[in-house]
């Protein structure tokens, strides 16, 4: 399992390396693995949503790689409409804790940056693709948490206006920045199982309903 997570995030840390949003730099860096993207699977497989922190801060190279791996998301036209409010202030912690009290050291707000929506070429705006553009996001940075040892859990935010409305004026943010999760991150304290999930009447083939062959 060490090596494991070892191996992705030394792939998270070459893509930091290599990548820079900015100006999209063709990204040069071969992901190789020699076990077939085990690594990376196994991530995916046993992440779960931790609730319960260690009194420990998160290191600064830490949180970078779970930005650039939230950033390495894919987008709708590329456009990378997003912005990332990274909390460490226990007093806005507190603020954006609302019913859901937490120990959580570090707090990511990840919005949805709706001045980054309009279609190149001045085409008009693209429809509300930027929801699925930051959720992507969110789900990286989970991932990214997770392979260097630290726990994570998505707090909703968007589309709950009444939430919205919270988390943006404790965040001070200007009205094309809607913030969609706050995710809670830190050592994790409690160890629950992964759950499950896989169902197959979740699947069909070719048609809805239809079976496989
Ligand atoms: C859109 C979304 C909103 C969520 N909101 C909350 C929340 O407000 N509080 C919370 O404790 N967990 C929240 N979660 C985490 C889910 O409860 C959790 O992902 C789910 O129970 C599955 O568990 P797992 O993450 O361990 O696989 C949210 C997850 C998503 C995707």
């Amino acid at each position: 399992m060490k090596k494991t997570l070892l191996l992705f995030a030394t792939v998270l840390l070459s893509l930091g390396a290599c990548t820079n949003p900015s100006n999209d730099q063709k990204q040069e860096t071969v992901v190789s693995t020699n076990d077939n993207g085990q690594a990376a699977i196994e991530n995916i497989m046993t992440r779960t949503s931790i609730r319960q922190y260690k009194d420990q801060p998160v290191e600064e190279e830490k949180i970078d790689i779970m930005l650039k791996a939230a950033m390495a998301a894919p987008t709708a036209v590329n456009l990378q409409p997003w912005h990332f409010i990274v909390i460490t202030d226990k007093k806005v912690m507190e603020q954006l804790a609302g019913n859901q009290p937490s120990n959580a050291p570090l707090m990511i707000a990840v919005c949805g940056d709706t001045d980054k929506t309009s279609m190149p070429d001045g085409k008009g705006k693209l429809p509300d693709f930027w929801v699925q553009d930051v959720s992507a996001a969110i789900e990286n940075l989970l991932l990214a948490a997770h392979a260097q040892g630290l726990g994570a859990v998505w707090t909703g935010v968007y589309p709950a206006m009444e939430r919205v409305a919270n988390v943006a004026n404790v965040l001070n943010c200007p009205q094309n920045i809607i913030p969609v999760a706050v995710v809670r991150i830190g050592y994790p304290d409690e160890s629950p199982a992964p759950k499950n999930k896989f169902k197959e009447e979740n699947i069909s083939y070719n048609k809805f309903g239809g079976k496989k062959e």
